[in-house]
């Protein structure tokens, strides 16, 4: 019998918990920091993602045998590493693999080097180099992107001249963001996806495609979020663009990093559109997306601990097996997100949801569940096909009560 733990504290890590509490393999599982609706499932420990000394300490003290790495932050600060060096089997990538996600500038010059499909880009250290190129081109809208993790804030799309030079500031000379790069990049236009795999080096085992919802508002206005819902299938790419995906853009990437001496270890997310001109990639993360790993990986049919221990140590697998069930889920959030929001609102009948509640931002106080993030759960419902998902969300989540909770109306309306 196997123990886990898996680091972070958000939907994506109780959605792998959870996976992971179904295999018969798995005895206790432990999750650093987790949360309330983790703590049912596993025992929480009180350390940090990037903790990595005490991190690694407590696996040696409770002898795991299998980590699993949820945040980016956890992996840039090497989690990865150390843990095998100390001999623990771990999923996923090392600081140098993480890169595909942390540095714009490497992934876009893997994709070139690598003939993946992407907007054309140029990059900038300074200020006036990159405000001359952008006045020389004078194409808008225009896409700015800081170079480093910037929690899903490094992006700008600037409509005009004015807009572009205040968000080079903010990157290239301003406090906000630290000394860094800016790529400055070509403005694609189509729907998004999001396209994930396991990846052990070459080994690719795609996961069930599934879309995001970004702005905070119904009808995709408003401010951008972490992401307020998501749905699977998509049915607005084909079997065939879905093949070429896989081989033209994932295989590949997944090729490239062991040609540069960065294997992956984990997960590959590809963020893509799909253009007049076709797939393209947007971005690369280098780890589960939230919120789709919330509605994807619960369809997991291959035991949870087989699948993401084969990852960790190498161990090929014949293949990944999925259940088809169109599947949404929604995020209740705090009123204010993605601006300024309180936190500590009680949430009551959660148990009245006829679905699967994941948390996102939740805590215990004085004996009650509140709310203790900007996005605090997300309700997930099953259906034949997307409409019955939806229609099935939209009754259960009238069943969850909160003061201080809202959430979009219309998630999955890009399938409709
Ligand atoms: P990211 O933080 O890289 O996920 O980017 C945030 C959002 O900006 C993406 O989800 C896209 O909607 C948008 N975006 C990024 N790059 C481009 C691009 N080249 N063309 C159009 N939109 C983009
Ligand atoms: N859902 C987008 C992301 O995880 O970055």
């Amino acid at each position: 019998m196997k123990k886990v733990l898996v680091i972070g504290s958000g939907g994506r890590e109780h959605a792998i918990v959870y996976q992971l509490s179904r295999s018969p393999q798995v005895e206790q599982i432990f999750c650093a920091p987790g949360n309330a609706g983790i703590a049912q499932l596993a025992e929480c420990v009180a350390i940090a993602d990037t903790d990595v000394e005490q991190l690694l300490c407590f696996a040696i003290r409770r002898q795991v045998d299998l980590c699993i790495v949820g945040p980016e932050a956890a992996l840039a600060a090497g989690v990865t590493d150390t843990f095998r060096e100390a001999g623990i089997p771990v999923f996923g990538h090392t600081k140098a693999a993480t890169q595909i996600e942390s540095s714009k500038e490497f992934a876009k010059e893997l994709m070139v080097r690598y003939n993946v499909p992407t907007a054309a880009y140029r990059s900038f250290a300074d200020y006036n180099e990159a405000i001359a190129y952008v006045r020389a081109r004078n194409t808008y809208p225009t896409v700015l992107k800081y170079d480093g993790l910037a929690a899903g804030k490094g992006v700008v799309i600037a409509q005009d001249e004015q807009e572009a030079q205040q968000a080079l500031r903010d990157m290239l000379i301003g406090e906000a963001f630290g000394k860094g790069r800016v790529v400055i990049e070509d403005y694609l236009e189509g729907p998004e996806f999001s396209f994930m795999a396991f990846v052990n080096h070459h080994h690719v085992y795609p996961m069930p495609l599934s879309q995001d919802h970004k702005r905070v508002f119904d009808g995709d206005k408003g401010p951008n979020t972490g992401g307020m819902g998501a749905y699977t299938p998509l049915p607005f790419i084909s079997a065939e663009e879905e093949q070429w995906a896989l081989e033209n853009i994932l295989q590949r990437v997944a090729d490239a990093m062991v040609e540069e001496g960065k294997p992956l270890t984990g997960v590959l997310y590809g963020g893509l559109m799909k253009t007049a001109d076709g797939i393209k990639v947007i971005e690369f993360n280098a780890r589960f997306g939230d919120p789709e790993t919330e509605v994807v990986l619960p369809l997991l049919e291959t035991d949870a601990y087989t699948v993401f221990h084969a990852i960790a140590i190498g161990e090929i697998l014949d293949n990944i097996a999925w259940r088809k069930q169109a599947t949404i889920g929604v995020v209740m959030a705090s009123c204010g997100y993605p601006g300024a929001y309180t936190k500590g609102a009680e949430i009551t009948d959660l148990e009245n949801f006829d679905g699967l509640v994941l948390h996102m931002g939740t805590r215990i106080e004085g004996g009650k569940l509140v709310t203790n993030g900007g996005r605090v759960l997300m309700c997930i419902a099953h259906g034949d096909d997307i409409q019955q998902a939806q229609q099935k969300v939209y009754t259960e989540l009238e069943k969850i009560h909160c003061t201080n909770l809202f959430y979009r109306r219309d998630i999955a309306h890009w399938a409709l």
